[in-house]
């Protein structure tokens, strides 16, 4: 057995867990760069907090707050530039996993003239302190060392393209998960990020890389989120402040545990074939990953007959449930399922999935198809 894990973030968490534990983050730097979007942060009082937080340290602070969801190259490099521009020494990320995500790439751009390429390539050997607070409970990006970017010019016909930066210089020092940002969520965002979160545990266990470590994260993220299911299929709609927040608190450490697994193993194919319809549609990437879960476990669980790796029965032991059942919920989440047009159906069904490759078993071109088409036909 060949393990090499690597965790190096401190998650601190707890009611008010930033504040109180603000000396962590006085080792960061002099200077902050604040960055996230120009809602969540705000609304949830995280931005607030992280501001009272810094000067109770003595840490001056600048904001960058024209994060957009799906972060573009062209974001990111602003917000580097501001950076230099203001002098931070470090990055403070405040909000969903767009703000994160693009304060991963900022932490780097700030230190080092990139090209595109070399951003993507993870051409760089530094990159500026990162702390984190999550503010939505699904991306884990506060413990992974991905930055998803949208490459506004990226692929060969220069469409837009999502893309990853990966590197180990991208773990953010600190994490802290407050449940209190994430009570005003709405019923969308709070079932839509519970089933990205859902989804990086349930991919990690059926990635090749999966190993004895990021199974057992794995599978404590599952049940964390399984428990939580009942009341998000009973969300109160008109009130999301009744959501029981000690399932708040529990999403919210499990969407961190779910990224500390696919730091370690990467996704499966649907989060390559999600991004189609967020690229296209601006599908929600928790829901655009949901749609293909019936249709990919089906597959796998058909195909893992006639293989020696079976994954599917410790799957659904850490589900606790059976397959089907397990559909069931997920079908009531959802609801009625986008449709693609038949076009849309050929075209993503010829693009390269670039996490194919990293699924327990590989899906050939025609099992994509198949996956689409049950999924969105
Ligand atoms: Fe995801």
């Amino acid at each position: 057995m060949k393990i090499n894990y690597l965790m190096p973030t401190r998650i601190i968490t707890g009611e008010n867990c930033l504040y109180a534990e603000r000396q962590f983050l006085s080792g960061l730097g002099k200077k902050a760069l604040i960055v996230t979007g120009n809602n969540s942060a705000k609304i949830s009082g995280a931005y607030d907090d992280a501001v009272k937080t810094l000067e109770a340290n003595g840490q001056r602070h600048v904001l960058f707050d024209k994060v957009m969801a799906n972060p573009t190259d062209a974001c990111v490099y602003e917000a580097g530039l501001m950076a230099r521009r203001e002098g931070c020494d470090f990055i403070l990320g405040c909000g969903g996993g767009s703000p994160m995500d693009a304060a991963k790439a900022v932490a780097v751009l700030a230190l080092i003239d990139l090209s595109k390429e070399e951003l993507f390539s993870a051409a760089f050997d530094r990159a500026l302190p990162l702390a984190m607070i999550p503010t939505t409970s699904g991306t884990g990006s506060e413990t992974t060392p991905y930055s998803i970017l949208t490459d506004s010019t990226g692929s060969v016909d220069k469409t837009p393209m999502k893309r990853s930066v990966s590197s180990p210089l991208l773990f953010p020092r600190l994490a802290f998960l407050d449940a209190k940002y994430t009570i005003r969520l709405n019923r969308n965002t709070t079932i839509n990020t519970a089933i990205d979160a859902l989804s990086h545990a349930v991919e990690g266990m059926l990635c090749l890389r999966a190993n004895h470590l990021s199974n057992m994260l794995a599978k404590e993220a599952i049940t964390m989120i399984m428990d939580c299911m009942k009341d998000l299929l009973a969300f109160p709609a008109e009130n999301p402040a009744a959501f029981p927040p000690e399932k708040r608190e529990k999403l919210l450490l499990a969407s961190s545990i779910a990224g500390m697994v696919i730091a370690q193993t990467g996704t499966a194919v649907p989060h390559s074939m999600g991004y189609l319809p967020t690229i296209n549609w601006g599908t929600d990437h928790g829901r655009a990953n949901g749609l293909f879960f019936k249709s990919f476990l089906s597959w796998c669980r058909e195909k893992e007959q006639d293989s020696a790796d079976k994954r599917i029965p410790a799957l659904c032991s850490a589900l606790g449930t059976e397959p089907e059942q397990f559909f069931d919920i997920l079908e009531l989440l959802l609801g009625p399922h986008e449709k693609a047009t038949e076009t849309e159906l050929q075209a993503w069904s010829k693009l390269p999935m670039k996490n194919a490759a990293n699924t327990y078993i590989k899906p050939e071109q025609k099992d994509i198809e198949r996956i689409f088409r049950e999924s969105l036909g």
